[in-house]
């Protein structure tokens, strides 16, 4: 396995640089020095993965209701921030690609699609990475749809994402053959971390935007941070190579 994690991922693209989840944050970031990008996938109606972060259209986009009930045309359609559509999965995949920078694909199930979400962006994920190369990183709160990552593209790293680590979490991240975890910056305990360190396993909080916040996180041993803040940290540094 391939996984490189640098010290900073720009979160939902280009952080609060650009409008979110988009191919122009992304361009962004990669710009900016960034080495890896976050951003969430969601299926529209049409069952196609698309870069969106809310089951609802209108706090990113001009479009009302709901992303499942859109067609792949509807999608086009959207302006998701500067004239630029609501990109398909696919093309911010290659995009990432293109620029060299790790990508943290957040699947982002809408309510009851677990499955499906995760079969669709890991069926077309595995297209765009073979095992060879650099790899992107599969996220999810949803351990229903890490587990059907793990089927169907058991070759791409997977990040077990909590708000609050539960107390199983290590049995949950072994189940899943996870490669890195995830939580709330604000949340993160001294016996998570020390169990993490312990095993190896790398750590990554988000979303911080606040430096004394990022200086202590880093201090305690936190692996990688996500930010909407590319403007005030230097995203250079490896922090874990595998
Ligand atoms: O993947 C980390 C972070 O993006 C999770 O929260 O709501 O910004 O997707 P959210
Ligand atoms: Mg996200």
């Amino acid at each position: 396995m391939s996984l490189t994690l640098p010290r900073w991922i720009a979160h939902r693209g280009g952080g609060s640089l650009a409008p979110e989840n988009t191919l122009a944050g992304i361009r962004l970031a990669a710009a900016m020095g960034f080495r890896a990008v976050e951003f969430d996938v969601m299926l529209n109606g049409d069952g196609s993965p698309f870069l969106i972060h809310d089951e609802t259209l209108e706090r990113t986009t001009d479009g009302h209701g709901l992303v499942s009930a859109m067609s792949d045309l509807d999608m086009q359609r959207l302006d998701a921030g500067n004239g630029e559509a609501v990109p398909p999965f696919v093309e911010a995949a290659r995009l990432c690609r293109q620029l060299g920078v790790l990508a943290n694909v957040e699947i982002k199930p809408a309510r009851g699609y677990d499955r499906e979400t995760a079969a669709a962006v890991a069926a077309q994920a595995a297209a765009i990475w073979p095992a060879a190369g650099p790899l992107p990183l599969l996220s999810s709160f949803s351990l229903e749809a890490l587990g059907v990552a793990r089927e169907r593209a058991p070759h791409l790293p997977r990040g077990v994402l909590f708000e609050t680590v539960p107390a199983d979490w290590l049995a949950i991240f072994r189940q899943l053959d996870a490669s890195t975890l995830h939580c709330a910056a604000d949340r993160l305990s001294d016996d998570v971390l020390e169990t993490a360190r312990a095993q190896a396993i790398p750590v990554l909080c988000f979303t911080v935007n606040r430096p004394v916040q990022a200086k202590k996180l880093f201090s305690r041993g936190v692996t990688a941070l996500f930010t909407d803040r590319l403007d005030l940290f230097s995203p250079e540094t490896a922090a874990y190579k595998r």
